[in-house]
């Protein structure tokens, strides 16, 4: 099988780069993982899970001072997001994607667009901006916005019993405006965003994930392959006619299934 090369924010690179976004408690870990390990089957290519913030060792202390250390200005909030995202796009994300591998970031730039710019009510071009600073200007492929009520996300972070942090409590109108301002960003940008209601089920919402990250990154002839296949050999066993490789084997050779960034510490 075959996937094409695409470019990213002009730089061309091998991999596909995927965010998932939403507010606390919506889910988007179990999603990303659940496409993680789908895309990894389909494509044979290696993936690299992450997130934001703390996908990095310095990211980790980054994030410890900004969910759990002392009061800050947005200002400062939003500078310490965009350090952890430089760090982690450089040491992490651009040479993955450059030695072809997909990555799929639980965060992204536009979280702090959400929650600093319509949740904290600094300017949104000017966080934009910084993060595109940050970045170098590196945007995602795709970004799956798991989109959810937030009165309803806090009864479900209610009952894991865990402590909120710095952004958790930052009350029901800050989360009311940072919902809106993703919505209005996915609206003003359709090619990019896929907007997915997080009020249904894991399988549900995770069959909807599939089916439109496919189609966004030019990969809906392999999924009808690989569907056509099962459905022909559904012992599992796949011919190999021609040098098709057997399913798992990558062709650029990123056959490994790297993971890293999400612990065990309260994930959505
Ligand atoms: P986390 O525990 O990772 O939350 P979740 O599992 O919901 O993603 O905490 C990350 C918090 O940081 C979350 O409240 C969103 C916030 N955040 C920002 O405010 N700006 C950002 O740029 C990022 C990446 C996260």
């Amino acid at each position: 099988m075959s996937v094409s090369r695409i470019s990213v924010a002009g730089v061309s690179t091998r991999g596909f780069f995927i965010s998932f976004e939403g507010g606390d408690g919506v889910g988007k870990s179990t999603q990303a993982r659940l496409l993680g390990d789908w895309l990894a089957e389909l494509t044979g290519r290696e993936v690299l899970l992450t997130r934001e913030p703390g996908g990095t060792d310095l990211g980790k202390e980054l994030r410890a001072a900004v969910l759990h250390g002392e009061e800050m200005g947005p200002r400062a909030e939003a500078l310490l997001y965009a350090a952890d995202r430089a760090h982690h796009v450089d040491s992490l994300i651009r040479p993955a994607l450059e030695r072809g591998a997909v990555v799929i970031t639980d965060r992204y730039l536009d979280s702090s667009v959400a929650y600093q710019a319509g949740g904290r009510t600094l300017g949104e071009g000017d966080v934009e901006r910084l993060s595109l600073w940050a970045t170098d200007g590196l945007l995602p492929d795709a970004t799956v916005l798991l989109d959810l009520d937030p009165g309803i996300a806090a009864e479900r972070r209610a009952v894991t019993g865990e402590a909120p942090d710095r952004l958790e409590r930052a009350g029901a109108e800050f989360h009311r405006r940072t919902r809106e301002a993703y919505l209005r960003r996915a609206g003003a940008d359709p090619g990019r965003w896929i907007v997915v209601d997080a009020a249904r089920s894991v399988e549900d919402i995770q069959a909807q994930v599939r089916v439109d990250v496919a189609a966004r990154l030019g990969l809906t002839p392999v999924v009808t392959e690989a569907v056509t296949e099962a459905a022909e050999h559904p012992s599992g066993e796949r011919p190999t006619p021609d040098g098709a490789r057997p399913s798992g084997e990558g062709e650029e050779g990123g056959v490994a299934r790297g993971e890293t960034g999400p612990g065990p510490e309260g994930r959505a």
